[in-house]
């Protein structure tokens, strides 16, 4: 399936969140396209629209630079989905009785695209009976309904009616373009950085945020891959659909990664693991009683080198977190640790690596090198599981 959307904005005070959705579904690699209806534009400019989707915004039935005149027609038949986000109680009441008195409304009766419809309205609306009726009559003619979030509402109340999270909406969004490259298939990723205590107060760590090794959790089950996360110190939202198990050391990691890896058929190695912990641990806080304080530090087991040395390996992919000599460290760590690739990005270039949304790597195989060119954290997610699917299995 391409990735074609059409986004339907209609009158809601959550349509200001719409820009943030369209990044969101350009993030999965999809081109967006927004029909924005009159009361959305009340809410959200069309110029923040256009300017994030890089199209033109679409509102007039009767757009006469459209082929042959029928808009209607030609954005139906272009989308692959179309998300009505956030849909209003009119908007919903419309597409139960198949009205057609604007854009939104006659694209999605002329679609055969499959189509989202997120709510958002006061938490009164929401709960009546008629809106109820409205959203089970859509769901039995195939709409997916993503719920809204319970909470403030814009005009104090609280309760049901928020529309969804613009990450939620893209992540529900993105189930629809699933594929089966690594459809039964076991992956263990291990994400995140390790916390290394000092005293009960200080730790050791670094800047995994864990943005790099949740686009590869989301990548492998968008492939169809039973996906199981080892995660440490991360700062982003959790993928439901994988088994996941938290830890906080290294060695923690190590444990749980050796606990659950027998079963799998791929490993990818995405954590930034501290190669180094406090050969002690102070139980009590550490005093300041003098100008100089030193830690000695122990070499931990390094988690990529043992698996690669299991009898029963599964593929083993390795990141390199690399600020230098880039090529070179990274062939060095694929030799020395022995799996089957390395993925190499410039942790010294704050537009990629740590924290970043974008990532930009060296795909570094036995037999060459590939460079995924920046782009989302998603996209070369996307691109590296294709990558690793072509190549090993
Ligand atoms: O989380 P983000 O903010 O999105 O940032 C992503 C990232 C920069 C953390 C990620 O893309 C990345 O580069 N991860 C690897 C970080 C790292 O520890 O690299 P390294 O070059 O130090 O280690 C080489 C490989 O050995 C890595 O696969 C690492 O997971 C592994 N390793 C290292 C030490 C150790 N004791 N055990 C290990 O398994």
């Amino acid at each position: 399936m391409n990735k074609r959307i059409i986004l339907g904005v209609s009158g809601s005070i959550a349509a200001y969140k719409s820009p943030d959705i369209v990044r969101r579904l350009q993030d999965l690699g999809a081109e967006v396209r927004v029909i924005l209806t009159g009361g959305g534009r009340e809410f959200v400019s069309e110029r923040s629209l256009q300017t994030v989707s890089k199209n033109k915004v679409h509102d007039n039935l009767w757009d006469s630079e459209a082929e042959l005149s029928m808009g209607h027609i030609e954005l139906a038949k272009w989308a692959d989905v179309v998300i009505i986000a956030p849909a209003s109680a009119n908007t919903i009441a419309k597409l139960c009785h198949g009205k057609a008195d604007d854009l939104l409304s006659t694209v999605i009766l002329a679609t055969s695209a499959s189509v989202m419809v997120a709510p958002s309205m006061n938490q009164q609306m929401y709960a009546s009976l008629a809106m109820k009726d409205n959203l089970e009559l859509l769901q039995k003619r195939g709409v997916r309904i993503i719920d809204p979030g319970f909470g403030e509402q814009a005009c104090g109340d609280v309760g049901e009616g928020r529309l969804a999270e613009p990450s939620e909406i893209a992540r529900q969004a993105s189930e629809l373009f699933q594929n089966n490259a690594l459809g039964g298939k076991r992956v263990l990723i291990t994400i995140g950085g390790t916390v290394e205590a000092i005293d009960p107060v200080r730790f050791l760590s670094n800047h995994s945020s864990g943005k790099m090794g949740m686009a590869l959790a989301y990548a492998s089950i968008q492939a169809g891959a039973e996906t199981t996360l080892v995660i440490g110190s991360i700062s982003v939202d959790v993928e439901k659909r994988a088994k996941t198990i938290f830890v906080t050391s290294a060695n923690e990691m190590h444990e749980a990664v050796m606990a659950n890896i027998h079963d799998q058929d791929l490993f990818i190695s995405c954590a930034a693991v501290a190669d180094y912990r406090p050969t002690k641990v102070s139980p009590n806080k550490i005093k300041k009683d003098s100008d100089k304080q030193t830690i000695e530090l122990v070499a931990n087991k390094d988690i990529l080198s043992d698996v690669c040395q299991l009898k029963d390996k599964p593929i083993c992919i390795g990141f390199a977190a690399e600020t230098e000599n880039y090529i070179n460290n990274a062939n060095q760590k694929l030799k020395n640790k022995q799996c089957d690739a390395i993925i190499l990005n410039d942790v010294s270039n704050s537009a990629i690596g740590f924290k970043s949304d974008d990532n930009e790597v060296y795909f570094i195989a036995r037999d060459g090198t590939d460079k995924i060119n920046k782009n989302s954290k998603q996209i070369v997610a996307e691109k590296i599981i294709k990558k690793i699917t072509k190549e090993f299995f």
